[in-house]
């Protein structure tokens, strides 16, 4: 298993690039399933989770082409023959988001066997209003052996109301609702920016959506769709990971090829912090002094404050004077960071599903181990200003979302390379 070897205490300064977004890229590749016909997708992230789904996508008789480099992170996808319209639980597994292929795959062929995801890390994550969306729609779903099937003759149009906000729950539904019969009414419907991505590429497609970024969306359903070719947003998450780069470190960094507009939340925090902020049309300057202010937080779904960015968020808060308390709304058992931030001299207490920071410690550097996506980046961002060098473990967690990640921080002054494992273990 790979490492990182971060050694801390340089500011970063330069321009770091934004990637496109993993999670707006992965309900498009999803999407693809719908038609025929070659759907091509622009500034896809070289991550692991996108090879994951590129497996799902040709484990199911799917034509997957992956460029990166000269060829612009561009994907082409064809999925003309559907053979074996099922996502296998040796990939379910490592991926939850493949769940993404239930509603196009049973859509499409009217059939599809999805394994049901396990528990994770940040908490169960259950897909019961994928499954009920899916049956108010008119498909019959049986459960066995682990794997959901799901069988219709056509959808039909129906009135959704989500009982809570999903992110690919939604993703999932809208797909399905562009081919079924009649006019699919959503309710409660998540208004991140990647649902919005999703739906700019199925109207592309020939789909007809109304209200995608709202909270209401109307689907009026179509007989078929077809190719198109569509460009994934900038990662939100990454560039506001690189803002909280830049912010700790004391640093001056320019967060290049980013959307300011899905910043908003985060970039008003790093100000109450009492850091800099220059916005640009698709860059954000930010500057510290290393002068930061408590400032609390409490995760909420968009337009508020990202679950995403929690971990990292609490890595800045042990540099802040004073005391900061972070609330997590979305996700239960999202404090796997807590520990590890312990190791290294945080001072952090949590109370159910809020932690207690008191700042500013110094923090030491020590060998941590990264235990989801998000939580990778925090341990990286307390590395940054640890004194000595730090090891950081199973970096596995952190390259299925972010591209590069040590490459793209060194080019602005951060100490950090990655290790192999001596014993050839990935
Ligand atoms: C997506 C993102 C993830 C982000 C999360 C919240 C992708 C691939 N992943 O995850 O990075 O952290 O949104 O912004 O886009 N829930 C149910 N039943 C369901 C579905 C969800 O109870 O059927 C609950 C979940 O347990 C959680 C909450 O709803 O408490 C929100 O989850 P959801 O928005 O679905 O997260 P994901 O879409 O899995």
């Amino acid at each position: 298993m790979d490492k990182f070897v971060v050694r801390g205490g340089n500011p970063l300064l330069g321009t770091i690039k934004v990637s496109g977004a993993k999670n707006s890229a992965l309900p498009c590749m999803a999407a693809a399933i719908l038609t025929e016909d070659e759907v091509i997708l622009e500034n896809i992230p070289q991550v692991q989770d996108i090879e994951t789904e590129r497996k799902l996508l040709t484990s199911m008789g799917a034509e997957v082409q992956l460029g990166y480099g000269r060829a612009q992170h561009r994907t082409h996808i064809k999925c003309a023959i559907l053979s074996d319209p099922v996502a296998k639980y040796e990939i379910v597994k490592t991926m939850r988001a493949s769940s993404l292929v239930l509603g196009p795959l049973i859509a499409r062929t009217g059939i599809a066997r999805v394994a049901m995801p396990g528990g994770c890390a940040i908490g169960g994550r259950p897909i019961d209003l994928h499954i009920k969306g899916l049956e108010a729609m008119g498909a019959t779903i049986t459960q066995d052996h682990g794997y959901l099937e799901a069988r219709t003759d056509r959808l039909r149009g129906a009135h959704i109301v989500f009982d809570k906000i999903t992110v690919t729950g939604t993703e999932d539904l809208l797909m399905a609702a562009t081919l079924a019969e009649g006019e699919t009414l959503f309710e409660n419907c998540a208004r991140e920016p990647e649902v919005t991505d999703l739906a700019t590429l199925l109207i592309a497609m020939g789909a007809n959506i109304e209200g995608a970024g709202t909270s209401t969306i109307r689907v009026q359903g179509v007989a078929r769709l077809h190719g198109a070719r569509h460009r994934i947003n900038p990662d939100r998450i990454e560039a506001g990971t690189f803002l909280m780069a830049g912010a700790i470190t004391g640093g001056d960094l320019n967060v290049d090829c980013c959307e300011p507009a899905h910043l908003g939340s985060l970039i008003a925090k790093l100000e109450q912090c009492g850091v800099r902020i220059d916005v640009g049309k698709d860059n954000i300057r930010v500057r510290s002094g290393g002068q930061l202010t408590a400032s609390d937080i409490t995760t909420e779904e968009y337009p508020g404050f990202p679950t995403d960015m929690q971990a990292q968020f609490m890595a800045l808060a042990t540099q802040a004077e004073g005391t900061t308390t972070v609330t997590e709304n979305i996700f239960e058992n999202r404090f796997m960071h807590v520990q590890e931030l312990i190791r290294m001299g945080a001072n952090i207490t949590v109370s159910g599903r809020t932690a207690t920071i008191r700042g500013k410690t110094s923090l030491q550097s020590a060998a941590v181990m990264c235990s989801d996506l998000r939580a990778s980046a925090s341990l990286v961002l307390a590395a940054l200003v640890a004194d000595g060098e730090s090891i950081l473990d199973r970096v596995y967690h952190m390259d299925r979302g972010y591209e590069r990640l040590e490459e793209k921080l060194r080019g602005v002054g951060a100490q950090i390379r990655r290790m192999g494992d001596v014993f050839g273990k990935k």
